[in-house]
């Protein structure tokens, strides 16, 4: 085993912050059999938060230039939590460098990058160089739960998913344009939180294998410019200028998974006001249905079909050291104890350092970026469905496309 793992975080926004956290935390979880892990570096091109997200988490340096990094000899790790359409120059670059890549979802704003970076990986992996996706919601004790529930036969196998991720940062027209609003359509709302809802659906109900009724809209059609850096939900001067929003505030979609025998409804919206983070899964089984919401993170909706009609029905399970990676894993691992979307982050880089570092634990592995291809696939389905007045569209063809 290596004697320790140095790590950097590459954008130190919303998400990057997640990052440099769970970075820290994360050989906290579970047995204390990693390495030691330095905290080497935050990257950020805007110097100011790069520094501070760097002195707020300790990591001994800041860095503005995501090169420095990938040339410093002391970091082995990288989170890349820049915006998507930036994930792929530096994503080869660092694995080109010979650094372990946990890249943020989705893992590109097009396809042919996707495919590309995918390429990159498996060139990286010949070198024994780790690179994958923060499928983060995978991590959520409560949507793993309900898989266990699923694949162990007490719920069975799904019929019928339905799952909607209503968030409200578009909902206002004096929030400034930024890079989620500027793309081909499927790069808005659909690509930022519809990535998320497909492999959690998927997750539970298997691979989507066409799509049809897709349908985005732009409800907030122009924005006012922000001079100068703008982190989302802060306060800045603004240029007088107004800028065209390019792609989806709203998107749904019908899916058809395996052998197109069970479907699902999913829906994405960045203007659902009042639903700063409702992303919300309900799984129809064989055996009763389950249902998970992420403002409610530590406990899941359960109800199965041999309580009975007289006391049946759904009813709430509040999750614990009987279910996944509570036992053990959280600091404090007592019944009832919660937790919410910042520990995600955790076990995906405790999963992450344990793979590079060659520890064996039960933790299952992050997904690879073909799954990341794949989830770009699906979302491909939806645009092509979305620009033919939502006529089907199978996912595969999407490997010709
Ligand atoms: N897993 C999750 O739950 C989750 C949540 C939010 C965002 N994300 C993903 O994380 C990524 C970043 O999203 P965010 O919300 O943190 O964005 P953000 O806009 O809040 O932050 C991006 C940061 O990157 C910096 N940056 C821009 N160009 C850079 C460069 N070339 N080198 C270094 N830094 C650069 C910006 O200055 C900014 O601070 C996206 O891919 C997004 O989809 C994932």
């Amino acid at each position: 085993m290596v004697d320790s793992i140095g790590v950097a975080v590459i954008g130190a926004g919303m998400a990057g912050k997640a990052h440099a956290a769970a970075w820290r935390n994360a050989p906290s979880l579970f047995a204390p059999t990693l390495p030691p892990v330095r905290l080497v570096s935050v990257c950020d091109v805007y110097e100011p938060v790069a520094a501070e997200t760097a002195r707020r988490f300790g990591y001994a340096r800041h860095d503005t230039d995501w090169r420095a990094v990938a040339a410093a000899d002391d970091v082995d790790v990288v989170s890349v939590v820049v915006a998507n359409h930036l994930h792929r120059e530096v994503v080869e670059g660092l694995l080109a460098a010979g650094k372990h890549v946990l890249c943020e979802k989705p893992l590109s704003d097009t396809l042919e990058d996707a495919r590309a970076m995918a390429s990159a990986a498996d060139r990286a992996a010949e070198r024994g160089v780790v690179g994958r996706i923060g499928f983060t919601y995978r991590r959520a004790p409560g949507l793993a739960a309900i898989r266990e529930l699923v694949t162990d036969g007490t719920l069975g196998r799904v019929l019928h998913v339905s799952g909607r991720y209503w968030t409200d940062y578009g909902a206002s027209p004096d929030v400034p344009i930024s890079w989620r609003f500027t793309g081909a359509p499927g790069t808005g709302t659909l690509a930022d939180v519809g990535s998320h809802l497909t492999y959690v659906a998927e997750f539970l109900a298997g691979p989507v294998s066409s799509v049809s009724g897709g349908t985005f809209t732009t409800a907030v059609t122009e924005r006012p410019v922000a001079a100068g850096f703008a982190l989302r939900g802060q306060d800045v001067p603004l240029t007088g200028e107004r800028a065209v929003v390019e792609n989806d505030d709203y998107a749904t979609f019908s899916a058809r998974f395996g052998d197109g025998t069970v479907v699902g409804s999913l829906e994405a919206s960045r203007v659902a006001t009042s639903h700063p983070n409702g992303l919300v899964v309900e799984a129809f089984c064989e055996h009763g249905a389950a249902r998970w919401d992420q403002e409610r993170p530590s406990e899941i909706g359960l109800a199965l079909q041999s309580d009975g009609s007289r006391t049946g029905g759904y009813r709430q399970v509040v999750l614990g050291p009987d279910h996944p990676y509570v036992a053990g894993g959280m600091a404090m691992d007592a019944p009832g104890v919660g937790w919410g979307q910042n520990q995600m982050f955790e076990y995906q880089a405790r999963a992450f350092l344990d793979e590079v570092a060659g520890v064996v634990d039960p933790l299952p592995t992050n997904a690879t970026f073909h799954d990341g291809v794949h989830n770009m696939e699906v979302l491909d389905a939806v645009a092509r469905s979305a620009a033919a007045d939502g006529a089907v569209q199978t996912v595969a063809e999407a490997v010709h496309a």
